[in-house]
């Protein structure tokens, strides 16, 4: 990827090196047009620093737009550290990056990603207060997936209020994929509030938990059986690319609304659902509440005040999916313009003088 081409348009990409801890990383900022840039950071043994810098620059893209739909004062960035957590991840490692990140003075504030966990963010945060997401006996918030989960249900329950008149999932089968610290807290809030559950997991710790916690969830062998099962509503709550050429034909959902990042495999699926008549809820949009949690911890943090901004899940999935019906777009693509429309309207009164 190109950094200078038209195709990125970031404000800012920092090269990091120590040598002598090993750290190599790269702090990619897309835009501070809504406040300082707020993203995860990644630890990953990518294969080439070419794939390192092309995920920095398009997760901190995706950061920008799933901050400015959460309503947060807060731009995209993300950060990428080229390594094997397991065999690189040490504590001076973690300091000379929190130092880097202190380098940029607040223009960037990090938080855990695929990777990196609470104990780490304790850690960089030694060397640089521009950090969130991390343990409670440090001050942090802890765990995002418990109102990751919450939001989900409330962008499930506008798509369901969008399609079926009524914003419950009563009396719905939701098949969910992946029953890990998202899906759990989900299928809770899903049987409160009267709905069937099919699940799915790899782990059989997780499976267990379901049939000691729920035993009235129906488990199904893998996400290919979930997908073909008589399903309502698909949440895939496991890893990336959820929705691909195989899966959504055989797809009997009408919704799908689920906790995963990245669930589209590529660009032409959101066209593929659209032909199916499946109504698909961004998964930007209903999984904000993580990143809603670690914004809020910036403030010092208060649950009901974070949970508040999570609960408003419901009105940005029900806004996207009406300006998606009027205008005859994907959901995806009224996801963008309303955060596009955001970071104009907003950012733009950085420009009155104070
Ligand atoms: N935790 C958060 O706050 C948060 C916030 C935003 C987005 N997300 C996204 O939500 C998803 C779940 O996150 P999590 O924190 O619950 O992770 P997790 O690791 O706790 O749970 C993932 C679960 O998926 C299962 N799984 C993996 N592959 C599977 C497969 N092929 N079929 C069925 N199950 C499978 C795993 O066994 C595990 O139980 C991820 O895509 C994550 O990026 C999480």
């Amino acid at each position: 990827m190109d950094v200078f081409g038209s195709d990125t348009g970031h404000e800012q990409v920092v090269f990091c090196q120590d040598k002598p801890s090993g750290l190599k990383a790269i702090i990619a900022i897309y835009s501070t047009a809504l406040g300082p840039a707020l993203g995860g950071t990644r630890f990953h043994p990518y294969p080439t620093e070419a794939a390192a810098l092309h995920d920095a620059l398009e997760l901190s893209r995706a950061m920008a737009y799933k901050n400015a739909l959460a309503g947060l004062d807060h731009g995209g960035g993300k950060a990428v550290i080229w390594g094997d957590p397991g065999r690189d991840k040490t504590e001076p490692l973690l300091r000379a990056y929190g130092r880097f990140v202190a380098s940029l003075g607040g223009r960037y504030y990090t938080a855990c990603d695929v990777g990196t966990y609470v104990q780490d963010m304790d850690v960089v945060a030694r060397e640089c207060r521009f950090v969130t997401g991390r343990s409670e006996a440090h001050g942090g918030a802890g765990d995002s997936s418990v109102l990751t989960a919450w939001g989900v249900f409330q962008g499930m329950r506008a798509a369901a209020e969008h399609l079926w008149g009524t914003p419950t999932l009563a009396g719905r089968r939701v098949g969910v994929a992946g029953l890990g610290k998202v899906g759990k807290h989900l299928v809770g809030h899903l049987i409160e509030d009267g709905a069937q559950i099919i699940a799915t997991d790899v782990s059989e710790p997780a499976l267990d938990w379901a049939r000691n916690r729920y035993p009235q969830v129906d488990l199904v062998a893998d996400e290919a059986a979930l997908v073909r099962s008589d399903i309502d509503v698909y949440a895939p709550c496991a890893l990336g690319g959820a929705l691909d050429d195989e899966t959504v034909p055989a797809l009997r959902a009408k919704i799908v609304a689920g906790g995963a990042n990245n669930q589209l495999a590529h660009p032409g699926i959101e066209k593929l659902l659209e032909e199916r008549g499946i109504l698909y809820a961004p998964d930007y949009v209903v999984n904000a509440g993580g990143v809603i949690q670690v914004a809020d911890e910036i403030e010092g943090f208060d649950f009901a005040r974070a949970k508040l901004r999570a609960t408003a899940i419901f009105d940005t999935t029900r806004a996207i999916l009406q300006l998606a019906g009027t205008e005859g777009i994907p959901p995806a693509v009224a996801a963008d313009r309303l955060a596009e429309r955001r970071m104009s309207e907003v950012g733009r009164l950085r420009m009155i003088r104070l």
